[in-house]
């Protein structure tokens, strides 16, 4: 039931930070210890190399998720789209572990990998928002979301419950080979400064809203920019804006930009630039200035201690690790303002099924 709200879409998103608490009451304890099955912590100790599956917004955040295995378990992560991977296997480790991240458990591209796995005797784990789905039912282990049931056909809260659990399995895998980042990574804290913080984004709807409908209610493309990490949620970002307000949208790594893309940019085109990582946040500003340039209309979604007097939207300061799980959400609320403003059916778009059962 969606009580008062218009749309299924929003109260999913508004849901987050209590979703967030929620996996911190099932996925840690007192001392901020993990709480996951030992064997399956044992079955992944074995392996040299994990690889997580995924499909549209699930794979999105299997690629938040691979930097996470990567700093804190020290094991090498691929992430790869379920529909490529049934088909194009590549050349595979030793001792392979899969990750299958699936909201519903039922994704047909996704089955199809598993299938496959499984005749070749590779251990796996599904995380899931549903219980007893067909991915979950066949895969050795299962970890679930705890977001509860996910209506609207765009993804939100699932994409960030998935983020926060492999946050989780990262710590827990990293605690259990002894590796010093995984023990100094302060999960439970750091969830906690996430519900507070995506609360006030949530709260800010007014002001998403104006920016939506300044910036996003007319024009036919838009970009969101960003690297490493800010990349990834660029493409869950560009992929909620077309999914439910057809504008059509694309998520860029910024410094590619320049080698081709740029040649789109007009007077006006919409350019969001998402910028949370040390490293890297001066590089993305001189790519939002080379847009600025060619007559683009800038928005920026910047993490707190990077921030400058103009920028759009301002998160707050969370571990690096975790900063997608805040950056998404305006992305989110951007995408929605952008679809109820054009009178669409934002819970459900044109041509998309909530669960796509066929390849
Ligand atoms: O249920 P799954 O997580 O396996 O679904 C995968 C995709 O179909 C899904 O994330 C889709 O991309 C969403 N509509 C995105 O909002």
């Amino acid at each position: 039931d969606k009580g008062t709200y218009p749309f299924y879409m929003l109260k999913e998103v508004d849901e987050q930070p209590a979703v967030m608490r929620k996996i911190v009451q099932n996925y840690l304890n007192e001392d901020g210890d993990p709480v996951v099955d030992s064997q399956l912590l044992e079955s992944i100790k074995e392996a040299d190399r994990i690889y997580i599956i995924g499909a549209g917004t699930s794979y999105h955040a299997g690629l938040v998720g691979a930097k996470m295995f990567e700093q804190l378990t020290n094991i090498p992560t691929e992430v790869h789209i379920s529909s490529e991977f049934a088909y194009e296997q590549p050349i595979m480790s030793k001792k392979p572990f899969f990750i299958f991240l699936t909201q519903s458990g039922e994704t047909a591209d996704s089955r199809e990998v598993l299938v496959n796995v499984k005749k070749q005797g590779w251990p796996s784990l599904t995380i899931t928002n549903v219980p007893k789905s067909t991915l979950s039912r066949e895969a050795d282990y299962t970890m679930l979301l705890h977001a509860g049931p996910e209506i609207a056909v765009a993804s939100t809260k699932a994409y960030t419950a998935q983020v926060a659990v492999e946050a989780v399995l990262a710590k827990a895998i990293g605690e259990y080979l002894k590796h010093p980042r995984a023990a100094e990574f302060d999960l439970k804290h750091q969830l906690g400064l996430v519900a507070v913080g995506m609360q006030a984004l949530v709260d800010s709807k007014e002001k998403l809203e104006s920016v939506a409908s300044r910036y996003l209610s007319k024009p036919r493309n838009a970009f969101y920019i960003g690297r490493g990490t800010d990349w990834s949620v660029a493409l869950e970002s560009a992929l909620k804006l077309k999914e439910i307000s057809y504008v059509q949208a694309e998520g860029f790594a910024s410094g590619e930009l320049k080698h081709g893309t740029i040649a789109l940019i007009e007077s006006q085109t919409p350019v969001i630039g998402i910028i949370t990582q040390d490293r890297t946040a001066g590089l993305t500003r001189s790519n939002l200035q080379e847009v600025i340039s060619r007559g683009a209309s800038v928005i920026t979604i910047v993490t707190k201690h990077l921030a400058q007097t103009d920028d759009t939207i301002v998160l707050p300061d969370v571990d690096p690790l975790l900063t997608p799980l805040l950056s998404v959400v305006p992305a989110q609320l951007l995408a929605y303002y952008t679809s109820l403003g054009k009178g669409l059916d934002v819970d459900k778009p044109r041509n998309l099924a909530k669960s796509v059962t066929v390849q």
